[in-house]
């Protein structure tokens, strides 16, 4: 009696470690990290043709621009423990019935805007939709599922001030515009390219911080003081029964072929494929080390889409010269459409199930 109670007590604490360890296979997969994997070929890639997405902008639209190679589009995220559900755009809508979906943002956010766009007229074709712009603000809306989705121009989310006699001074401690930002109920923020810019392309002549002005500072440094003001902000606004908050995580550039190891190519021109498995040679992005650093101390809870590694290994992904209709700009940092920001959507959907 003894010994067979003890048998069935090992048979018992034997299957309870089966399933113990086939159980966590399946948690591994429910709690499966979204943002590990890599790019696999699916030759049912792209989620929509670019041509059927008529207010698609010039800029992102590769092949109306003469791209002429078209692997780049049958691209799959490919987590390595799971995989990534499919886009339901109808699904979608119905969610997000009487709501508002903003992006608040530079061009990275009209780049992911606009491909939200896309994939969600694709879902619906037939349903009639609008869009307008007032100022830095676009709207698009689908009236039959009363959804709106903005974009906020707004590179830098801190302020950006014109002062009488001194210039533009851009204010890392000061946010007045996020006003509007409350009106969403889902409001996804980018910050990050227009950090970088020197010379022509940078929009203010000091840096303020308190009483300090600056004439310039370390560009890092400046941009977690921002964050900083950004997090604070999101803190003490921000009513999480009414507004999920979400962070696009910074998206990287290809501007320079050394990151990746490919001393020849020097630039994203003529790329046509990713890069294989799951590391960029390049290292993880120094900008996304202070988003995670900013986003760790807040109070109010923010998704971060965590897309940079993913969008890092897509060397292949960019316009390159067939961005601003084919003369000779180098466009190493947007991403055609269709293209890796419908990834970047997936993810920000398959969050609303976890
Ligand atoms: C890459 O090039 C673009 C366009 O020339 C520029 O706007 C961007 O700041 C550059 N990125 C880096 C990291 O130098
Ligand atoms: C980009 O790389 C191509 C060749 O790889 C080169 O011809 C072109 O000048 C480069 N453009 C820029 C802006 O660096």
């Amino acid at each position: 009696m003894e010994f067979s109670l003890q048998t069935l007590l090992s048979f018992l604490l034997m299957t309870s470690y089966l399933l113990h360890v086939h159980g966590e296979d399946n948690l591994e997969t429910n709690g499966c990290n979204l943002y590990k994997g890599s790019w696999i070929f699916d030759e049912s890639y792209p989620l929509y043709e670019s041509s059927q997405c008529p207010f698609i902008e010039k800029q992102f639209d590769c092949l109306h621009n003469g791209r002429q190679d078209k692997q780049y589009l049958k691209y799959r995220w490919k987590p390595s423990a799971c995989e990534l559900p499919r886009f339901d755009g109808e699904d979608f809508l119905k969610r997000y019935k009487g709501k508002t979906i903003m992006f608040v943002g530079d061009s990275l956010s009209l780049n992911q805007w606009q491909s939200l766009t896309c994939m969600l007229h694709n879902a619906v074709p037939e349903a009639e939709h609008t869009s307008y712009r007032v100022g830095g603000i676009s709207t698009f809306t689908f009236p039959d599922y009363d959804v709106k989705v903005k974009l906020v121009r707004n590179a830098f989310l801190v302020d950006l001030v014109n002062i009488e006699r001194t210039g533009n001074v851009l204010k890392l401690d000061t946010i007045s515009t996020g006003k509007i930002w409350l009106e969403a109920d889902m409001l996804i923020f980018n910050t990050w390219h227009w950090w970088l810019h020197t010379g022509r392309k940078q929009p203010w002549e000091f840096i303020q911080e308190g009483d300090q002005v600056y004439k310039d500072m370390d560009r890092l440094v400046a941009y977690e003081k921002a964050l900083k003001t950004w997090a604070k902000w999101v803190d003490s606004n921000i009513n999480p029964a009414k507004t999920n908050v979400y962070f696009q995580g910074v998206s990287p550039d290809h501007n320079l072929s050394t990151d990746w190891n490919d001393a020849d190519a020097r630039n994203c021109t003529a790329q046509e494929v990713p890069i294989k498995g799951s590391i960029y040679p390049g290292g993880p992005h120094p900008a996304e080390k202070v988003v995670r650093k900013v986003l760790s101390t807040m109070t109010k809870q923010v998704y971060l889409l965590d897309v940079t590694t993913l969008s890092q290994l897509r060397i292949d992904g960019h316009p390159s010269v067939y961005g601003h209709g084919g003369h000779r700009d180098m466009d190493c940092s947007h991403w055609c459409l269709a293209g890796v920001p419908d990834t970047w959507n997936q993810l920000l959907y398959a969050s609303l199930y976890t």
